[in-house]
């Protein structure tokens, strides 16, 4: 399908921008907040690219004003951000702590007077470091009931105020990282364990968003997944099999959970035979069929190509961290699927394929599967860029990037796809989890390194510009 004619965006589409709590706010020991499972870990040694952490990150808890300002500038109509939960529950249960409650009251009321939507996270991986150290985190299931007492109390606080909200933010790639590669914390490698901590975050947010239908009636709630699309190396039929392998251990083993409530059957049925399926207790399925999300939240990035994995091939790598192109290893689970390098996409510097029809691609699949509007809770290109005389940075390639990226998301739209907004990644340069501050995403430049936080001074790259102009004319002008 070739559109002769593109449907416009529609009349208050979301033009957003994105970040969260850990990448950005740095303060991490302000106001009573107390530590989260990324504050012990990056600095633990070696763990980090040159030992980088968030304690200062861009400072934006003490700059969110004039970070404020800027979205209004840029013309922001929507801007998603998340939640610290230690710093309303510094042990992770108990009483609120009012002085954090208050932070994010101030940057909602700042949103709101500015005219820009707030879409609220829940979660972005930054758990209690109590709750980690207490029972395990997402390996018990007393995580439940933490969770939903946590986000209980935002709905009462922000009922009145935020209309969107995202659950939880790429529990996918978080757990995979963090219990299957062992790059995040807890840095665990066990699949068994993998199946638990997810099984307990997918009761997790089935019931908070229970509960949010009593707190919050009008708003809407969904996850937001990390979503590469599948696709297979050749039409070979193995490489067919190792892509629906892929596609239903990778993607729908969460997606189905969340929208339908069960776990894809094939992918299921496999790991009962090998000892990893999760524990579903009785009532299980009754608790995930009772919180099925509004909408689906889609991180764009990149997608994964596919080929037969013998029974004793490749197993899980970890990514490039290093910025230096061709040194991401085959990945894979054997006996399944292996990735493999798509010779028909450039790759950035980290070796993520670029690939806007991908885009398209994967809105269709989701709105055709799960029958429910769509929101690009994520997409972006993280590059060197270079600070040039004068404050300018002249980062067209991100320009290409994002424009590429739209255009898809038009055409999704055109193919029928209901899509609230787009929120790209990042508003403001950001702490890369594990790739610290040279792998940067933001419209607004942040003068800072790895390790010195310089002046932390803000400078509007040539992308900041491209996407004032986008917005202004809604999407007509890319
Ligand atoms: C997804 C995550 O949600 C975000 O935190 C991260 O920085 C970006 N992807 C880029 O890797």
């Amino acid at each position: 399908m070739h559109h002769a004619r593109l449907t416009p965006f529609p009349q208050g589409f979301l033009w957003g921008a994105a970040s969260a709590a850990y990448q950005v706010e740095g303060a991490h020991d302000a106001d009573g907040k107390g530590p989260s499972v990324w504050d012990v870990f990056t600095h633990l040694p070696g763990k980090t690219f040159q030992g980088s952490n968030g304690d200062v990150a861009v400072d934006h808890y003490h700059r969110m004003e004039e970070d404020v300002a800027l979205m209004k500038e840029m013309g922001l109509t929507a801007y998603r951000f998340s939640v610290s939960w230690p710093r309303i529950f510094p042990t992770g249960r108990g009483e609120a702590n009012e002085a954090g409650m208050a932070f994010y009251e101030r940057l909602i009321d700042a949103l709101i007077a500015a005219g820009i939507e707030p879409v609220l996270t829940l979660y972005h991986w930054d758990l209690p470091q109590a709750l980690q150290e207490e029972y395990g985190g997402w390996e018990d299931r007393r995580i439940i009931a933490d969770f939903e007492h946590y986000c209980v109390a935002l709905f009462q606080r922000f009922a009145g105020k935020v209309k969107y909200w995202v659950s939880l933010n790429e529990q996918n790639y978080n757990t995979t990282n963090a219990y299957q590669l062992g790059t995040h914390p807890p840095a665990v490698q066990d699949r068994k364990r993998f199946f638990t901590a997810n099984h307990h975050a997918f009761l997790a947010n089935a019931t908070v968003i229970a509960a949010f239908r009593k707190h919050v009636p009008n708003g809407l709630i969904g996850p937001s997944f990390a979503y590469s699309p599948a696709y297979p190396a050749s039409s070979a039929p193995a490489d067919m099999l190792a892509f629906e392998n892929a596609e239903e251990f990778t993607n729908w083993w969460w997606l189905d959970t969340y929208c339908f409530g069960r776990y894809p059957q094939a992918a299921l049925a496999w790991l009962q035979k090998t000892g990893e399926a999760p524990d579903i207790q009785p009532g299980d399925v009754a608790i995930l069929q009772a919180g099925l999300p509004d909408f689906v939240g889609v991180n764009y990035y990149y997608t994964t190509t596919f080929t037969d994995n013998p029974r004793d091939g490749a197993t899980m790598q970890r990514i490039n961290t290093t910025g230096q192109k061709g040194t991401t290893p085959s990945s894979g689970v054997p006996g399944l699927y292996r990735t493999t390098p798509n010779p028909h996409l450039p790759t950035s510097n980290w070796d993520w394929a670029i690939d806007p029809t991908g885009l398209r691609i994967a809105l269709r699949r989701l709105a055709s599967r799960y029958d429910l509007p769509l929101m690009v809770t994520e997409n972006g290109l993280g590059e060197f860029d270079k600070l040039e005389a004068g404050d300018k940075v002249h980062d067209d390639y991100r320009i290409d990037y994002l424009r590429a990226h739209l255009q898809a998301c038009q055409e999704a739209m055109s193919d029928g796809v209901q899509l609230l907004g787009y929120c790209p990644w990042s508003f403001t340069d950001i702490l890369s989890w594990l790739n610290g501050y040279q792998k940067r995403y933001g419209f607004v430049y942040i003068n800072r390194d790895e390790t010195d936080a310089k002046d932390l001074r803000r400078i509007r790259k040539d992308s900041f510009f491209w996407y004032q102009t986008v917005i202004a004319s809604n999407g007509q002008k890319l």
